[in-house]
């Protein structure tokens, strides 16, 4: 019984962003947490620009950590620009693990300003928590530093919920 339940919990795992530093962190982790065997790690070309890229990577896997985001801070690039970025790549991951069959988890990295920035929360000492999202436009309105890098993760994420409902 226990070596069937071991069994049912291994597998291959996907790190999407494993370049980076939570990523890398990761990776490095999971390597740790058992005895690898020798080509225990594959690395793949993939681009959050094609959402399609991610789907080698992904087949086969059980889990898939989607760590990889743009964090541009400099604002290089115009934040449609990056929000079609993220959403399009991120529903690509999506979309690949449900393709597979064989991911039973995905893991997806938050952000704190994803639920901290309203014209309720700012301000206040009230609790938030999942239902107190980020208004995008608030954000925008206040063009703050990292503003852009806000509204990616929270419209990101907000789609990447609806995804999961949805399926
Ligand atoms: N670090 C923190 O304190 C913190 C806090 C809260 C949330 N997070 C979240 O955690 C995640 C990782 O953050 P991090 O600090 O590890 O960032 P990081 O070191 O900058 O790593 C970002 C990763 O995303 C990849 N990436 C960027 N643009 C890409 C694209 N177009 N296609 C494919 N991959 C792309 C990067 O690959 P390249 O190197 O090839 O560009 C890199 O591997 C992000 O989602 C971030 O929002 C981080």
């Amino acid at each position: 019984m226990e070596e069937e339940r071991e069994q049912k919990q291994k597998g291959r795992i996907c790190v999407s962003g494993g370049t980076g530093y939570l990523g890398s962190w990761t990776v490095k982790r999971m390597a740790t947490l058992s005895t690898p065997p020798s080509g225990w790690i594959q690395i793949f070309d993939a681009d959050l620009d094609r959402p399609d890229s991610f789907a080698p990577a992904i087949g086969g896997c059980v889990g898939v950590f989607h760590v990889a985001h743009p964090l541009d801070f400099d604002e290089k690039e115009a934040e449609e620009v990056k929000v079609k970025r993220t959403t399009s790549g991120t529903l690509g991951i999506l979309q690949a693990c449900l393709d597979s069959t064989t991911v039973r988890r995905v893991v997806y990295t938050s952000t704190v300003s994803t639920i901290l920035l309203n014209d309720k929360a700012v301000g206040s000492d009230s609790t938030v928590d999942e239902d107190s999202w980020t208004d995008v436009d608030f954000v925008r309105r206040l063009e703050s530093f990292r503003g852009a890098y806000v509204v990616t993760k929270t419209l990101t994420e907000r789609i990447a919920m609806e995804f999961e409902f949805e399926n």
